[in-house]
């Protein structure tokens, strides 16, 4: 018997995340058990973060080329514009980083956690023809790591360690399908504010909670909550379905524009994309 028709014609949007959450469980066990027969190392996983970013690592290295073909909304369009001195948070392998123009890019740094990334990151960098304009920093995007990273990279002149930037040093920061997984994001997000220079732009691609109050879909929100419950923050390297992300943007501070618009909205895993630009 064929499935009922609204069954059959979700079926695709409400299960393709099924599947990723699947592949990265297999990742995951496929890590834990390289890390107890081939590093004999198990008490390394106390280091629970090191390991869920080296987790994530695989994920990202099997699939991250696939899952950058087509990117939400217009973000290739706006990356291809981004110019100056540039952050762009959770680079990860560099799959997009092509996408950029380097003739229009002063510098760029690359706030990448997952060592295992870095090397795939840097190859891409340099046929993207970045050269030495591209650094790569071994941080997240928190404050509390990536301020002590931008101070050793020597961009960053602020007193002591954890400090925050007094003023903005960068032109533009690209937070692409990165926000989902930070942790405190409402700080690390003030955090990045903070590091924009005034009339400044943050470029933005960022999966989001489901607006289901207004043009999304309940059922969406719902699988969503039982993706949750089923472990995709633990096994998606910290990643959240359910991230209030376009608030916490909104709330980080003065904004001269604000313009995000939603993609694939009744989706399990609807985006919000556009530009913002920090008040001048
Ligand atoms: C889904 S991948 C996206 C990679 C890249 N931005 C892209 O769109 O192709 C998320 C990336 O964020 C990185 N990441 C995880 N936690 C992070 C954090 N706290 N700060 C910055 N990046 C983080 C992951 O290691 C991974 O490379």
């Amino acid at each position: 018997m064929p499935p009922p028709a609204w069954l059959a014609n979700n079926m695709p949007t409400l299960l393709r995340p099924g599947l990723l959450l699947v592949t990265a469980i297999y990742h995951f066990i496929m890590t834990l058990l390289e890390v107890i027969f081939i590093d004999r190392n198990p008490k390394s996983l106390f280091a629970f973060t090191k390991f869920r970013h080296r987790a994530f690592a695989r994920l990202w290295t099997y699939n991250g080329a696939a899952m950058s073909l087509q990117m939400a909304g217009s973000c290739f369009e706006m990356m291809q514009k981004t110019s100056g001195i540039v952050l762009d948070i959770g680079p990860g392998s560099g799959e997009l980083v092509g996408r950029f123009d380097s003739s229009k890019i002063t510098a760029i740094y690359g706030a990448e956690p997952a060592v295992d990334l870095h090397p795939g990151l840097l190859e891409k960098a340099q046929k993207a023809g970045f050269g030495d304009k591209y650094h790569a920093l071994l941080c997240g995007a928190e404050p509390e790591s990536l301020i002590p990273a931008l101070h050793k990279s020597g961009i960053l002149t602020v007193s002591g360690t954890g400090g925050t930037a007094e003023s903005g040093i960068f032109d533009e920061i690209c937070c692409l399908r990165v926000l989902c997984g930070v942790p405190h994001p409402k700080e690390t997000i003030k955090g990045l504010y903070a590091l924009l220079k005034p009339g400044g732009r943050m470029l933005i691609c960022e999966h989001v909670v489901n607006p289901w109050r207004e043009e999304g879909s309940v059922k969406a929100r719902i699988m969503q909550a039982v993706f949750t419950v089923l472990g995709w923050p633990f096994f998606m390297g910290g990643c959240s379905l359910q991230r209030h992300t376009l608030e916490f943007l909104r709330e980080a501070g003065e904004w001269e524009k604000f313009e995000l618009e939603y993609a694939v909205e009744k989706d399990v895993v609807p985006f919000v994309v556009g530009e913002l630009i920090k008040k001048l």
